[in-house]
């Protein structure tokens, strides 16, 4: 029996993810067409989405990551931000995608929005596997969206629960007894 069948149910499962992902990927060489592309991820939630996606993309891309916590004060988000590993590379005159694994409260994207937008990229576009549009706190801009999603704790596919359970191959929700 896998470890996680007792605490996990499947939510979206990896045929599906990799269907949806494929969509995104088809788009996004469309919309980029001529343009030099540097997909962003957003550490470490995204880096499973981020090398799925950046596979499904018909573009030679440049891959780079940026590293963020936010502080919690109890299990809400205090909207404080801050950067715990910052892109090595200068973002001038590029044309940037964010690549993040859930938007929440959108207080992270809207960090990152603030933060990527003061280096002068080209442009920047938001591209996020899921949205719990339930627990928005601030409207940010999602060009690209994997699945909208109820307001669950999720894990999997990148997403963790105390740093657990990003190795699942699906998007599941933690069971409540
Ligand atoms: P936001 O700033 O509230 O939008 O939160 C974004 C970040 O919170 C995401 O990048 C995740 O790391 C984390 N997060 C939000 N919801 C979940 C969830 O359901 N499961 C796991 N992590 C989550
Ligand atoms: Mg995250």
């Amino acid at each position: 029996m896998p470890f996680y069948d007792r605490d996990v149910d499947v939510m979206i499962d990896s045929p599906k993810l990799q269907a949806r992902i494929a969509e995104l990927g088809a788009q996004i060489t469309r919309d980029y067409q001529g343009k030099d592309l540097t997909i962003v991820g957003i550490m470490k939630g995204s880096i499973f989405f981020m090398t799925d996606l950046a596979k499904a993309i018909d573009l030679p891309v440049t891959l780079e990551l940026m590293g963020v916590s936010s502080y919690h004060g109890g299990t809400e988000t205090t909207g404080e931000v801050r950067i715990s590993f910052d892109l090595t590379k200068p973002m001038h005159g590029k044309h940037i995608l964010v690549v993040e694994d859930i938007i929440d409260t959108g207080l992270t994207m809207q960090f990152l929005l603030e933060n990527l937008g003061a280096r002068h990229p080209a442009s920047v576009k938001v591209c996020t596997l899921l949205e719990k549009p339930a627990r928005a706190k601030t409207k940010v801009p999602i060009d690209y969206k994997g699945f909208v999603i109820e307001d669950k704790f999720v894990v999997g596919y990148g997403l963790d629960y105390g740093e657990k359970y990003r190795n699942l191959p699906f998007i599941g929700v933690m069971r409540t007894e």
